[in-house]
């Protein structure tokens, strides 16, 4: 700070560098334009726009509105759009647009590992409930998971499978200490804040001769896990029912899972002590996270960043909004986590494996 600025006031009681001040503003307006066109893509995905792109050939704006019965007035500024923020390609010569297959495999692929529709779904779900979520800054209530808007529960189902499809049984599974042979000759598996069930239908079709409980405190989304699994053809071997996590009934399972729902309880805890009553003393309980490091600074990054704000939105409300109010947080990372399940009658705990967004937990009596 030189003497003539600090004698100017707030405005001028600080250097700023007009070349970090670009950059910084470039970021922004980048998020700004990001933040719009979040929208952008879940009218692009409900309409089918991506999908009648897919195979790369160019198209033009009319073509693509009389393929897909949509408006080319609305379909020039959305394409326009896609093709600023790298979405899809634009031809200038031609003026068609097409998808490249990374592109395609992103947006227009639900199979696809790479597909992330789902996030902007659940983002855009999420983003509906801030004046409720503003409100809870100031009181510290909480906003249970229910309370959301319904874009949030099929987001993140939609979110989430690519990853359960792509590692699941091929990866995780097999990272357990001898889970695999169980399910194969036939186990008992509880699928625990299962939501719309799809690990709980993902293992079942893989293991027939296995038998499963999904459980999830949330009615609606139980209701759309049984829909799940008679479409999957599953529903002889899988029972949803509602129940709350820490409600377990003592049992004998052989393996008791939570992907991505213990951050998201009152009481954690409570919930691992009544996974642990579940199981069989030779069964496991395997806990997918997000993926974190145990300090704030190790996940200071863009992966970090969409956690740290569904932990925000979402996660630290839910748990709020439950007896016990523990808020452990999206981003509670290993040592924590593994301290929460030794406390909670596990004597062996370790990460098992992890993806670039998963922690997975292995913990065992
Ligand atoms: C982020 S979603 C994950 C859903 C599902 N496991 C998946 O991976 O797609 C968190 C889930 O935890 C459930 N949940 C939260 N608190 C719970 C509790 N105390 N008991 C049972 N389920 C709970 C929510 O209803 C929600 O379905």
């Amino acid at each position: 700070m030189t003497d003539t600025m600090s004698t100017h006031g707030p405005t001028t009681s600080r250097d700023v560098d007009p070349d970090r001040l670009d950059a910084f503003l470039g970021g922004v307006i980048g998020d700004v334009g990001a933040t719009l066109s979040a929208g952008l893509v879940v009218i692009g995905d409900r309409l089918g726009l991506y999908a009648a792109m897919r195979g790369g050939d160019p198209v033009s704006t009319d073509a693509l509105a009389r393929r897909t019965g949509t408006s080319a007035v609305y379909l020039a500024p959305w394409l326009a759009n896609q093709a600023a923020g790298g979405y899809v390609e634009y031809d200038a010569a031609t003026q068609t647009w097409s998808m490249t297959p990374e592109q395609e495999a992103t947006l227009a692929d639900p199979d696809s590992p790479a597909f992330f529709v789902g996030s902007m779904e659940l983002a855009l779900g999420v983003l509906r409930d801030v004046p409720e979520l503003e409100q809870r800054f100031r009181t510290g209530n909480g906003f249970g998971w229910h309370e959301h808007d319904g874009d949030l529960f099929t987001g993140t189902e939609r979110f989430f499978r690519p990853g359960y499809v792509a590692n699941l049984v091929a990866e995780w599974l097999p990272a357990l200490h001898g889970v695999v042979p169980k399910l194969e000759s036939g186990a008992e598996v509880v699928d625990v804040g299962c939501g719309h069930g799809v690990s709980t239908v993902l293992m079942a079709q893989a293991f027939p001769a296995s038998r499963f409980v999904g459980i999830d405190y949330h009615e609606a989304s139980i209701v759309v896990a049984r829909r799940r699994a008679e479409e999957a053809g599953v529903s002889d071997r899988i029972s949803f029912e509602v129940a709350d996590a820490g409600e377990l009934p003592a049992g004998h399972a052989d393996l008791v899972t939570m992907f991505d729902c213990l951050h998201d309880m009152g009481d954690p805890d409570g919930a691992a002590r009544a996974a642990r009553r579940a199981l069989s003393d030779d069964g496991t309980f395997m806990v997918v996270e997000p993926m974190a490091g145990d300090h704030v600074e190790d996940n200071l990054h863009p992966v970090g960043r969409v956690f740290y704000g569904a932990s925000t939105l979402v996660c630290t409300p839910s748990s709020l909004a439950q007896p016990g109010q523990r808020a452990l947080g999206a981003q509670a990372g290993p040592t924590v986590l593994t301290s929460l399940l030794r406390d909670s009658g596990f004597g062996r705990v370790r990460v098992a494996t992890t993806s670039p967004v998963n922690l997975i937990l292995e913990a065992r009596p």
